[in-house]
């Protein structure tokens, strides 16, 4: 597998605490994170996000303090890189605004992420269609190289290259233009009951999504009843066997071996999923033991939102504040 990070760029990238993390944000984009930390990356929780779909408060103030010890769990250090709460930074929410003021109604109605889940809800709030603005400020404010996201995000990444050109087309060079950085393999993990739509906290079939803190059991039930085909071939083809094919995606991304060189190895789908299930359980089981040691101290894991909450102002502030003077505010 090549190696896609450069550790000496900036980093920026952020997960919604809507939900626990399936094994779609784990390879899609935070075991990424965790393999590309350094002292320029920055990664936070997009709570702000998150109010764009009904939410309880409750629920939310739990799940981001969830959503962080999944992410330290997982493997990021905070004393490598830098963890924080994007709504305890005001910069986010401020440098959006201005930016809304050079996006368009048509270019934010155009997303497809806007339009699914819009058709899926009467009234929908306005922060929804909005909401790429601020991943554009989350991102910029920054001034990021590479942006670690699943394959969903590209269209996202490609509205805040657009609004970054034009914002420094009119107003001087304030912003730096950012790359997405996808993973070779699992980049957009499927349903595994539906493989034609991707891994959802939103949406998701009982037994279509695998939960990082998923017990052994539930994961290889899910893994055993995942949706194949009905040759017994095993070939990696998204065309003709989307189901097999993302079981090989996910066991190539947690082995490291390409997807093909894993289905030379099988003459059946049953062999496939047993030893699958055997890899996913024995690399989550550790990221789940830490994930119950960490959630049980929440005041530690305040402490370290804290200090990734400065670290990341002192960044933010300086770049939002030459934004702001550059379109005229005094
Ligand atoms: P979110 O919270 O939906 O997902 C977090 C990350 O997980 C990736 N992901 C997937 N990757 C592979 N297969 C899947 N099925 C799958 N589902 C989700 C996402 O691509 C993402 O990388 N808008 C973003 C959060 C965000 C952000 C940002 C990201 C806000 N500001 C700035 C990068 C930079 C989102 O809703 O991700």
């Amino acid at each position: 597998m090549p190696v896609i990070y450069d550790v000496s760029m900036r980093i920026l990238s952020g997960i919604q605490p809507s939900g626990t993390m399936h094994i779609g944000n784990y390879l899609g984009a935070v075991k990424q994170w965790v393999d590309s930390q350094n002292p320029e990356a920055y990664y936070c929780v997009v709570d702000l996000h998150a109010l764009t779909l009904e939410i309880e408060p409750a629920a939310l103030r739990e799940q981001t303090t969830d959503c962080v010890a999944s992410l330290l769990a997982a493997g990021l250090d905070p004393e490598v890189c830098t963890l924080f709460i994007q709504s305890h930074v005001p910069f986010h929410a401020q440098l959006s605004w201005l930016l809304e003021c050079v996006s368009s109604y048509g270019e934010l109605s155009r997303m497809t992420q806007f339009k699914e889940k819009a058709d899926r809800q009467e009234g929908y709030r306005v922060g929804l269609l909005t909401y790429p603005v601020l991943m554009a400020a989350d991102i910029l404010l920054y001034s990021a190289q590479q942006v670690p996201v699943g394959d969903d995000q590209r269209q996202h990444l490609e509205l805040t290259r657009n609004v970054a050109e034009r914002f420094n087309n009119r107003y001087g060079e304030i912003f730096t233009i950012p790359e997405g950085v996808h993973p070779p393999a699992a980049a957009r993990v499927m349903d595994l009951q539906e493989p034609s739509r991707k891994m959802s906290k939103s949406i998701s079939s009982p037994l279509g999504s695998i939960y990082v803190l998923d017990e052994p059991a539930e994961i290889e039930k899910k893994i055993k009843k995942a949706v194949t085909d009905t040759e017994n071939e095993v070939r990696f083809d998204w065309e003709t066997k989307p189901g097999l094919s993302n079981l090989l995606e996910i066991f190539s991304s947690f082995e490291g071996s390409s997807p093909e060189v894993i289905a030379s190895r099988y003459t059946g789908y049953g062999a496939l999923k047993s030893d699958l299930a055997t890899l996913v359980i024995e690399s989550l089981a550790p990221i789940a033991e830490r994930y119950r040691e960490l959630r049980s101290d929440p005041t530690a894991i305040n402490a370290v939102v804290l200090h990734g909450d400065d670290k990341a102002a002192q960044v933010a502030g300086p770049v939002y504040r030459r934004a702001a003077a550059a379109m005229g505010l005094i």
